[in-house]
């Protein structure tokens, strides 16, 4: 799928471990433990007319997840934000319109490759945001189902080996992602959550997942308008479900229609999920 390719560009500036310089001149060591072993933990923020949105949830779930790998972050959450500002004028020139910016925090060079270092490795980063074809938004993505589930799914690890590794099938399939599922419930998406409506009722699963800051949004704002039921779904729900959608910081609310062989209610975007997507653009006027 087209739309999904995120092209790294290498120009502009990033930050790396206290200097704030451009990216073509920003190294890390190959005896990181994040290269040796995958040791990182990650976010992925965007802007909105040149804010950054949510910044207090996106800190603390990585700082939850920097200690569960025993690693703490560096700077405060408003020197962060100080850094980000920085890297976001200066990127400017090379960016129209919105920003991604990539936080990822490493174990750094311990004595031996499975220990972490003294000093984590911080990376900053912000370029353009991924755009999704207006089609999908109005004629809903298709999903396919894979069985998997993410280590340590609560925290953003930079383990994304299978998400990688199904692109292929995603592509054949003319997919947007892979629905990861147990042996009976549904967990998330390789890189978004997943909702369903069923008997009018909208329910999303809490456990087992990466709890995304799009889909903490979605459901302050859903609340207001559906009932609400957090719990796991099983997959053979999939085929009972009304309307269905994935939520994440790139695709904000997208609808879905096929997963699999499975037609999503008419097989067309549901009024529901419209009201939210509405209601969610809605949202970032108020509120960032
Ligand atoms: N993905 N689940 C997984 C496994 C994710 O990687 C993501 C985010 C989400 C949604 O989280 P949020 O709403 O905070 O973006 C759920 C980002 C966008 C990525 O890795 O590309």
């Amino acid at each position: 799928m087209k739309e999904n390719k995120q092209l790294h560009k290498h120009e502009g500036y990033c930050y790396l471990n206290g200097k704030i310089l451009r990216i073509d001149k920003a190294h890390i060591s190959p005896l990181d433990s994040g290269f040796m072993r995958g040791y990182c933990v990650t976010d992925f923020l965007r802007t909105y007319n040149n804010k950054v949105f949510m910044l207090n949830e996106h800190y603390n779930r990585l700082q939850n997840g920097a200690k569960l790998l025993n690693l703490k972050i560096p700077i405060s959450k408003e020197k962060m934000l100080q850094i980000i500002n920085i890297i976001l004028k200066k990127n400017k020139q090379y960016v129209k319109g919105d920003f991604k910016i990539k936080i990822l925090l490493s174990g750094g060079i311990g004595k031996t490759d499975l220990n972490i270092g003294k000093s984590p490795t911080l990376f900053i980063y912000a370029s353009a945001i991924p755009t999704y074809s207006d089609k999908l938004y109005k004629n809903g993505a298709k999903l396919i189902t894979y069985k998997y589930h993410r280590y340590l799914p609560e925290v953003k690890t930079s383990n994304y080996i299978e998400a990688i590794r199904q692109q292929k099938n995603i592509d054949k399939a003319g997919a947007i992602e892979v629905l990861y599922t147990g042996d009976k419930h549904v967990y998330e998406c390789s890189t978004s959550n997943f909702f369903m409506f069923k008997d009018g009722k909208l329910i999303n699963n809490a456990q087992g997942i990466l709890e995304g800051i799009t889909r903490l949004r979605v459901l302050q704002i859903a609340k207001m308008f559906f009932p609400i039921e957090e719990r796991q779904i099983k997959i053979e729900e999939l085929k009972e479900a009304e309307e269905a959608f994935i939520t994440s910081t790139t695709k904000e609310i997208m609808p879905i229609v096929q997963i699999d062989n499975i037609k999503i209610g008419n097989g067309r975007v549901g009024l529901k999920t419209t009201k939210l997507m509405e209601e969610f653009k809605k949202s970032l006027n108020n509120k960032i």
